[in-house]
């Protein structure tokens, strides 16, 4: 067996992984081309790091702790943000070109939940595409990395004690499977927002990563806590462009129909820039009684528009939508998975050998409701702990390493799709208000169809569903993006929701051994 990690997925999380690996090699297995289809390439609003000398990472971890509603793992959250400045710094040396004011510092943003302007950001709204643009470069100026597209890991092969021994890979448009054999995998899949109907997510974003780690016997913590971000442009794309919560830190407001101002900020509140849930709420409420919302943004950025959020400019100009004289249409979408993989603070899952990292991972950083802007920034930080650690593990051992592509086995592999009803389901039952009368519908339809195929046999959409309905079944309680009508408060004390397949499904779930 090599002993070269595997890093599945290549978004930010992933790629930063595989450099910091280096100059050890690894293997990165990419669902498409590299650079095209991450997340990570499509975020607007940039990484929070406190940059100003009026700032500290006392309000940045402040401001975290506030948003994450009481299950935000402080010591995580404490060493993420104090490594912010150094992240960007380090992305910088990569030859991202930071929007900069004339006397030479970062320029910077403001969104939902932060006390200040924090927010290092690149070409006004395209961070992500700049980021991935530099990361994909370096990556490909990395010999010790060997990236395989159109490979989509579908299996963890585990050892006789329940270790990781490789993985089972579908390779190339013939979706042949083979089996890349490594005691060290590490899942930088991605979240799961296209289990929604209303998703700013890739449609391939349906926690495929989440599946991989279920099957292994991984321990899942607050899969209940999705986020839905308030302000997606509403004109029947799928996915749903981002309509940046930065433009509403330009002064942007929401609006009703008749133009009225949706979020009231008199009483000392943040209005329109409250927390990500409570915003989302709003909008969802007045979409519910069928009102109709538009974010309008005609006096303030007004001409900026164009010049500090180019991407929402362009997307509302291919839709008709001219936002110097109406409001923007807007609606609430499934944007970051807060839940995840349970990790240890270097990245480890519970499975011996499977790291986790990024949007897939639970690392304590984003509790019930993430800040804004906060996950690229885990991204490149925990990339780089993760790389440490397997770094560390790969220490210890003296067995030959090098970088070997999948080995062909011939097998085809025929994954199922999920039942159209997937989607329409998670968004009517497990969406933004959610109850336990529709909570136990969803999980009982999901739970038939996994008895039906199998754990082994069921996609793996039905399987994440159903995993994060249950979940939020559990929590009865109301706290940060988990909203229960039928119990509308936080309940004391405060817990996270920790479930393995096992504990969900009624079918035994079969372990995967090597050969
Ligand atoms: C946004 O630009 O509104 C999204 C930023 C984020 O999701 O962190």
């Amino acid at each position: 067996m090599t002993r070269v990690p595997v890093v599945v997925g290549a978004g930010l999380a992933g790629l930063t992984t595989a450099l910091h690996l280096a100059p050890e090699p690894c293997v990165v297995l990419c669902a498409g081309r590299l650079g095209s289809g991450a997340a990570s390439g499509w975020a607007q609003g940039g990484i929070a790091a406190a940059v100003d000398p009026d700032d500290s990472a006392a309000q940045h971890l402040g401001d975290t702790l506030a948003a994450g509603a009481g299950l935000c793992d402080a010591e995580v959250v404490r060493s993420v943000v104090e490594a912010a400045p150094g992240a960007v710094a380090w992305l910088d040396g990569l030859g991202v070109a930071f929007d900069r004011e004339p006397d030479g510092s970062y320029a910077l943003g403001l969104e939902g939940a932060h006390g200040r302007r924090r927010i290092v950001h690149v070409g006004g709204d395209g961070s992500g595409a700049e980021i991935m643009r530099a990361v994909v470069a370096a990556v490909r100026a990395t010999p010790s990395i060997t990236v395989v597209e159109q490979a989509r890991a579908r299996r963890l092969v585990l050892g006789a004690d329940g270790e990781v021994r490789g993985v089972e890979v579908e390779v190339g448009p013939d979706r042949e499977l083979s089996v890349l054999e490594s005691p060290t995998v590490v899942l930088a899949t991605g979240g799961t927002g296209a289990l929604w109907q209303h998703t700013t997510n890739p449609r391939g974003a349906t926690g495929s990563g989440l599946a991989l780690a279920a099957r292994a016997g991984a321990v899942l913590r607050d899969l209940e806590m999705v986020q839905f971000h308030p302000t997606a442009l509403d004109v029947g794309r799928d996915p749903m462009p981002l309509v940046s919560e930065a433009v509403r830190g330009e002064g942007a407001v929401l609006v009703d129909g008749s133009g009225r101002r949706l979020l009231d900020a008199s009483a000392g509140g943040a209005g329109d820039l409250a927390a990500r849930d409570v915003v989302a709420r709003a909008v969802a409420s007045e979409l519910r009684r069928g009102g109709r919302v538009g974010l309008d943004a005609r006096s303030a950025p007004g001409a900026r528009l164009a010049s500090h959020f180019p991407a929402v400019w362009e997307a509302c100009r291919r839709a008709g939508v001219d936002p110097g004289s109406v409001a923007i249409p807007v609606r609430p979408a499934a944007h970051y998975h807060c839940g995840g993989v349970l990790v240890d603070p270097a990245g480890r899952t519970t499975v011996p050998g499977l790291w986790a990292v990024g949007e897939v991972a639970s690392t304590g950083l984003h509790g019930a409701n993430r800040l804004a802007s906060n996950s690229l920034l885990e991204a490149v930080v925990c990339g780089a702990r993760v790389a440490a650690g397997v770094r560390q593990v790969d220490r210890g051992s003296a067995a030959p390493r090098a970088a070997e592509p999948p080995h062909r086995g011939g097998r085809r592999h025929t994954a199922p799709g999920p039942p159209p009803w997937v989607r329409p389901t998670m968004t009517e039952q497990v969406g933004i208000a959610r109850d336990g009368a529709g909570l136990a519908a969803a999980v009982e339809r999901l739970a038939v169809e996994v008895d039906r195929h199998g754990v082994d046999g069921v996609s793996d959409p039905v399987l994440v569903a159903l995993l994060v309905a249950r979940s939020a079944q559990l929590r009865a309680e109301s706290r940060g993006g988990h909203l229960r009508l039928d119990h509308p408060g936080p309940v004391g004390p405060v817990r996270h929701t920790l479930l393995t397949l096992a504990d969900v499904v009624s079918a035994p779930v079969p372990a995967r051994r090597s050969a």
